[in-house]
Parts: C-alpha cells; sequence; structure tokens
C-alpha cells in the first residue's frame, strides 16, 4: 500500500493522552499527525476524548453547579443570608457545562495549531508492520474517504469505554451509561444506579443535590474496596448518613425491566431477593479498554485479561515502533495518568530518559466531601511487612475548613517507623483534589514526616491540617 504521508510520529487518539503525546513530540522538534474519531451529534470532530467530552469536565461542571445550588438552598441561612426565592433552570444549568466543554476542546485545537500537529478526523486502523522501512502504516477512514498515513513511531491513546451490563442493556433516556447520565434533561425523582464506584459516587452526587432520591447497588460487600479502609469507612458515613444516599452492598442482579413503575430492578442483597422502581438507572461498572477496529491481531499483538493492550514500564508494545499509552493499557483509568505517559513516550522518542511511578499516581472523589489518596494504604503498609507510624489530623481543628463550615475529615499520614518516610496520604475533607498536590510531591522527593513538619504553612490554610497530620506521626501534633 503506497502511503500519502509520512511523519514522524502517528497518534492515535485526541484524549488527554493523544492530544499531550502529540504536543510534547511537536516540541521537541518532531513531524506528528493526530487522528481522532470523535464525533459530536452534530457530526463534528471534538479534541479532547473521554475526558473533555464527557468525562472528567463536564462531571465537574455539573458538580460544581449542584454544589453551589446545595449550598444556596441548605447553608445560605447559616451564614445570615436570606433568600427569597430559589429555583433550578436545569436547562442553563447543562448549556453551562457545554459551554465549558466546547471552550476547553476549541483550545486543543488551537494548541495544535500553534505547535504544528496536524489533526484528522477519522477512524484510524494498523493496517501494516513495514520492518525495513519506514516503520508503521496506519489507514484512516474519515466521512468516506480512506487516506494512508506512514510514521516511524505510532502512539496508541484510544481510551476507554464504559462496560455494558448484559442484563441492563441501554434504554435511551431511562438505562444510561456515564454520558447518558451527565445530558439527563430533567432531574430524575428517583434515580438507581448499578456500581457504587467513582462514576457512581460522583454522578449520584449530583443528581442528589439536585433533588432526586438515589440508590445506588454495588456487587461488592465492602465499600470501595480499593481504599483506605478507614477513608471507606469516613466517606460512607458522610456520604450515606450525613448527605443521604442509599447504598446497598453485595448486590446480586437478577433482573431489569421497564413496567409501569419505571424501571424495574430486581436483585438480591445477601440472601433476601429486592426490587427497586426508578425512573432512570445509570449503569456505572467500569470501563474497558478501547480497541476496537484497531487491527491489533494483524499486528501480532494479543491484547490482557482486561482487554487492554500489553506494554511494558515504557509504554512500549511488542510491536517495534508502536507504542500504547492511557486508559487502553495497564494500569489506573485517570486522565493524569495518560497525560504522564503521553509526555514520557514523546520525550523518549526524542531519546530523553523520563520515568513514571505508577505508585504516585493520586485517585481523587469528587463528592462532598472530597476523597484523595496517594501511595500505600494503611493496610498495604502493614502487609509489606514494614513498621509503620500512623498520625492523623480532623479538620474540625482546623481553623480556616471551620470558617468554611466544611469541617468534616480528616487527613492520615502514613510514615514508615524506622526511616520516617511518607509512605501513604489519605484526605477526605474539603479541597482534597487540592490538597493531595502536597502529598504527591511529599512521596515524590521522598520527604519524611518530619520534613513536612518543619515546613511553614500559611494560616489559616487547609493545607495546615497536611502539616498537623505529620507532626501527630511522632504524637506531637499542636492543635489536637
Ligand atoms: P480517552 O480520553 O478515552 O480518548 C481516546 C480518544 O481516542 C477518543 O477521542 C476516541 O474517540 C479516540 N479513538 C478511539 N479509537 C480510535 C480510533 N481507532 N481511531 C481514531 N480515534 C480513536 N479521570 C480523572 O483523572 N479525573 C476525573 O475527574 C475523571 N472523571 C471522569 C468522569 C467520567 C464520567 C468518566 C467517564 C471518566 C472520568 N475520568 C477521570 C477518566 C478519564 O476520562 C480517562 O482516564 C481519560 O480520558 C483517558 O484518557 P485517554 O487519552 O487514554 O483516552
Ligand atoms: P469503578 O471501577 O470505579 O466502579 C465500578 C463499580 O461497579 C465497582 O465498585 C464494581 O464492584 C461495581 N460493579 C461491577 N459489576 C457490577 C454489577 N454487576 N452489579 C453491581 N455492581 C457492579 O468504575 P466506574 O465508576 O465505572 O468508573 C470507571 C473509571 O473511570 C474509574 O475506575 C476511574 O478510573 C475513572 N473515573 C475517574 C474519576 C476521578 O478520577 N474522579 C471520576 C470518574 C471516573
Amino acid at each position: 500500500m503506497e502511503a500519502e504521508l509520512r511523519y514522524d510520529v502517528l497518534v492515535i487518539g485526541a484524549g488527554p493522552g493523544g492530544y499531550v503525546a502529540a504536543l510534547r513530540a511537536a516540541q521537541l522538534g518532531m513531524r506528528v499527525v493526530c487522528v481522532d474519531a470523535w464525533c459530536t451529534d452534530e457530526g463534528q470532530a471534538s479534541l479532547g476524548g473521554t475526558c473533555l467530552n464527557v468525562g472528567c469536565i463536564p462531571s465537574k461542571a455539573l458538580l460544581e453547579s449542584s454544589a453551589f445550588y446545595q449550598r444556596v438552598t441548605q447553608e445560605a441561612m447559616h451564614h445570615g443570608i436570606r433568600l427569597a426565592e430559589v429555583g433550578l433552570d436545569l436547562d442553563v444549568m447543562q448549556q453551562r457545562k457545554q459551554r465549558i466543554v466546547q471552550q476547553l476542546t476549541h483550545g486543543i485545537q488551537t494548541l495544535f495549531n500553534k505547535n504544528g500537529v496536524t489533526f484528522i478526523h477519522g477512524h484510524a486502523s494498523l493496517s501494516q508492520r513495514d520492518d525495513e522501512g519506514f516503520g508503521v502504516t496506519v489507514t484512516v477512514l474519515s466521512t468516506g474517504t480512506q487516506k494512508v498515513l506512514q510514521a516511524r513511531h505510532v502512539v496508541v491513546a484510544t481510551g476507554s469505554v464504559p462496560r455494558s451490563l448484559a442484563v441492563a442493556p441501554w434504554l435511551p433516556g431511562k438505562i444510561v451509561d456515564s454520558q447518558g447520565a451527565l445530558e439527563l434533561t430533567q432531574v430524575p425523582v428517583r434515580l438507581g444506579i448499578i456500581g457504587a464506584g467513582v462514576i457512581g459516587l460522583e454522578l449520584g452526587s449530583v443528581w442528589h443535590r439536585l433533588g432526586s432520591q438515589v440508590t445506588l447497588l454495588e456487587a461488592q460487600s465492602e465499600f470501595l474496596p480499593a481504599a483506605d479502609r478507614d477513608l471507606a469507612q469516613e466517606a460512607q458515613r458522610a456520604l450515606l448518613h450525613e448527605a443521604g444516599l442509599t447504598l446497598q452492598l453485595g448486590v446480586t442482579l437478577e433482573s431489569v425491566s421497564e413496567g409501569m413503575e419505571g424501571i424495574e430492578i430486581r436483585y438480591r442483597d445477601h440472601d433476601s431477593a429486592r426490587v427497586l422502581n426508578v425512573d432512570v438507572l445509570v449503569v456505572a461498572v467500569g470501563r474497558e479498554p478501547c480497541t476496537a477496529g484497531l487491527g491489533l491481531e494483524q499486528m501480532g499483538i494479543t491484547l490482557d485479561e482486561r482487554g487492554a493492550i500489553p506494554v511494558d514500564a515504557e509504554c512500549r508494545s511488542v510491536v517495534p515502533g508502536l507504542w500504547a499509552i492511557g486508559d487502553v493499557v495497564r494500569g489506573p483509568m485517570l486522565a493524569h495518568k495518560a497525560e504522564e505517559e503521553g509526555v514520557a513516550v514523546a520525550e523518549r522518542l526524542a531519546g530523553q530518559q523520563p520515568a513514571i511511578d505508577l505508585g504516585h499516581i493520586p485517585w481523587v472523589i469528587y463528592t462532598e466531601p472530597e476523597m484523595a489518596w496517594v501511595g500505600l494504604t494503611e493496610t498495604m503498609a502493614r502487609q509489606s511487612g514494614r513498621p509503620i507510624r500512623v498520625g492523623k489530623f480532623p479538620f474540625t481543628a482546623n481553623g480556616r475548613a471551620k470558617a468554611r463550615g466544611m469541617a468534616q475529615g480528616w487527613i492520615k499520614v502514613i510514615a514508615c517507623a524506622q526511616t520516617d518516610r511518607l509512605l501513604g496520604i489519605h484526605i477526605v475533607g474539603p479541597e482534597a483534589s487540592e490538597l493531595i498536590a502536597e502529598a504527591v510531591v511529599a512521596l515524590e522527593f521522598k520527604a519524611s514526616s518530619e520534613d513536612i513538619a518543619r515546613i511553614p504553612h500559611a494560616h489559616p490554610s487547609l493545607s495546615e491540617a497536611f502539616r498537623e497530620a505529620c507532626l501527630g506521626v511522632d504524637g506531637r501534633s499542636i492543635n489536637v
């Protein structure tokens, strides 16, 4: 097959992994093309992948608006603010979300133009490996036309798609995935969510704040099993008992059907048979790598048991010149992890030696209170066999949290008892998503709890709680 165009790097996918890889490679002087298939309802390209179009950004826009609404309706009075009439205009809220998405997706096109990255809208497939010649050949199908491109290096950044459940097939507007849950045009009176993971908790919070009765049905018998046990318990108490979400753990789904009472879900909860009727059901049971139509098999690539493209620590596949990053490979399915890998692959192609420690990728769940963590949980640290010391500081003893009326939760730090090196930091509380940044810096710089305890933190600020938790490792927190 004769190639029409040749590049140093061809990136498939313009999500946070792909667009960042393309930009960094262009910054480093390479000739770069990025191919992305994302199509809006109007048939237009929209850069940014899942993250910008239907993931991180629209969900945070609705989390922000719904938190604002809740504060106005439920908390303004405690600040001495009297409001005559408060109403909800969901159309305006959704339009605001969409404007933010459009501004950011257009921004990526501007960055591509500025850095000289060529963008092609279309579906890419790997069509041949050219061991002797130029590298990898890629065919791009775009509105009925076909382009053949060649590149010395191809970076696959095709992301992930929602996992579906055979027992609950999609029913537009009624049985929906996370994208459908972000696009509802009315606040459902009763919202069911299958899966009490990250999406279930965040989108459940949005609709609960706007007035829905939300019930989460979770297969596992433990809440957030991957999180630190203290953090999971604190979050469960706050979200369920105080905020008012309903959670059923240990659930086995038996059937989902549309009936007179809405969507009827029959399930077993331990040994009892139960029925739940809802107006809208969100299926949020995880995501799977997106590899459909990529032609990986003909390239000699066998997917792993999760359906991901196997790669080494540097994101190299078994095929020379073919790399893969982000949700389509092992590791957490997070935008910042995809970005890190995008930068690292581009720099490696330029002869640099970047390194990523997946153990230092932070997790954040944007509920209220927020949850964030990095490094080892207490259980993992104990299982590793090393002696540990734990420090914990509650936001009730932090002046800024009190002043903000958000004094729920705490910061917990785990340090090695022998070396005092920090091993893990877990936060439930206000602005955990921002506070975790200092914790990641601490782990990356191999800080000890004593290092943080001796660094001045502005007063009054939420960050003082991190310093106090580090002081607590040695039993010398000041304000508790
Ligand atoms: P994606 O963003 O999925 O992008 C892949 C792109 O490749 C897409 O545009 C797709 O159309 C394109 N593509 C696929 N196949 C082809 C092909 N053959 N040819 C051409 N193009 C192709 N993560 C966080 O870190 N923080 C959050 O707050 C957060 N919130 C989220 C909220 C929701 C509701 C969801 C669903 C996800 C959220 N995530 C969040 C996860 C985050 O969106 C993903 O981890 C991230 O988008 C992965 O980036 P990626 O570049 O690997 O892939
Ligand atoms: P998840 O893996 O976080 O949670 C899915 C949940 O569904 C699990 O608790 C699982 O036990 C449960 N489940 C699976 N099958 C089930 C069944 N048959 N019945 C009942 N429960 C079942 O996946 P989720 O929430 O879909 O999110 C996907 C990914 O997107 C996340 O893992 C994360 O990587 C990313 N994400 C990140 C966000 C963030 O960083 N704040 C926000 C949203 C998504």
